[in-house]
């Protein structure tokens, strides 16, 4: 049975048909891939599953529901989040004041909670901020927490971008090209995280347009090409169907 469950969905934009009739599942507990070349819909397809971009045609279920007519924020309450391909801090706050940020309904009824309850909130306060120094421990930002998030590396910025989903409580994390433009070194670590944060049960699709970097982590992917899936499969299996080459590689490979 799949944790999210994608049938037969379409978008456009405008006249053009960037998501054709794609269908996806994701198991509970699963690291999947989903590859493909510039443009092929993979970001689109994150778009429409978490509900930035609304869909044509099809169904998408998660935990069993439908969510397909739900709003971002209540995906997210369900436990479904996404990571942009662009990372979304704010540059002017710190690492840490950027964690605090991205924390669930501590903001908004935060002055009526205060006039009711301040040592509730304050409690509340206390908590996400120990949550936020348990995350910048494991994705290693502990030492840059005080910096001001636009001076961090690209990679870093990745992982204040991962660090920052983890603040939602997530159970399911779509991640839109979490290694384009991060170094080598940071790559593992970033690897490793999202191997560890998996292992710990979370599930996990991520995009790829690297075809090595992502066949190294995934035991299943999905390929899409122009708005359609192509192939779904083993890493192995997958680049061995000539259609794959074809479409990814321009049958160079
Ligand atoms: N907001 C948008 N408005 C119009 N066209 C878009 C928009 N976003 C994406 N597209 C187009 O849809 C197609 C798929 O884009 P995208 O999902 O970003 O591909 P990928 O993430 O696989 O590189 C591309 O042709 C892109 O130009
Ligand atoms: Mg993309």
């Amino acid at each position: 049975m799949a944790l999210l469950s994608v049938k037969n969905v379409s978008a456009s934009f405008g006249g053009f048909l960037a998501l054709d009739d794609v269908s996806l599942d994701l198991h509970k507990g699963e690291l999947l891939g989903l590859i493909g070349t510039n443009g092929a819909g993979k970001s689109t397809l994150f778009s429409v599953i978490t509900g930035y971009i609304p869909k044509r045609n099809g169904s998408i279920t998660f935990a069993n529901e439908r969510i397909d007519e739900l709003p971002v924020h209540i995906r997210v309450r369900r436990g479904l989040a996404r990571t942009f391909q662009v990372p979304r801090e704010f540059s002017q706050l710190s690492v840490f004041d950027n964690m605090m940020a991205a924390a669930p309904d501590l903001h908004g009824e935060r002055l009526l909670s205060l006039l009711l309850t301040p040592r509730k909130v304050a409690r509340e306060e206390k908590l996400v901020a120990e949550r936020a120094n348990e995350l910048l421990d494991f994705l290693n930002l502990q030492r840059v927490s005080k910096e001001p998030a636009g001076k961090l590396s690209g990679g870093q910025k990745k992982l204040l971008e991962l660090g920052r989903l983890l603040m939602l409580e997530p159970s399911c994390i779509l991640l839109d090209e979490p290694f384009a433009g991060v170094n080598p070194v940071l790559i593992e670590e970033l690897a490793e995280r999202i191997k560890n944060l998996n292992q710990q049960g979370m599930t996990v699709l991520i995009i790829e347009h690297n075809l090595e970097e992502l066949a190294r982590i995934v035991p299943r992917m999905y390929v899409m090409d122009q708005g359609r899936v192509i192939a779904e499969g083993t890493p192995e299996s997958v680049l061995s169907e000539e259609r794959v080459r074809e479409a990814y590689m321009g049958g160079v490979v």
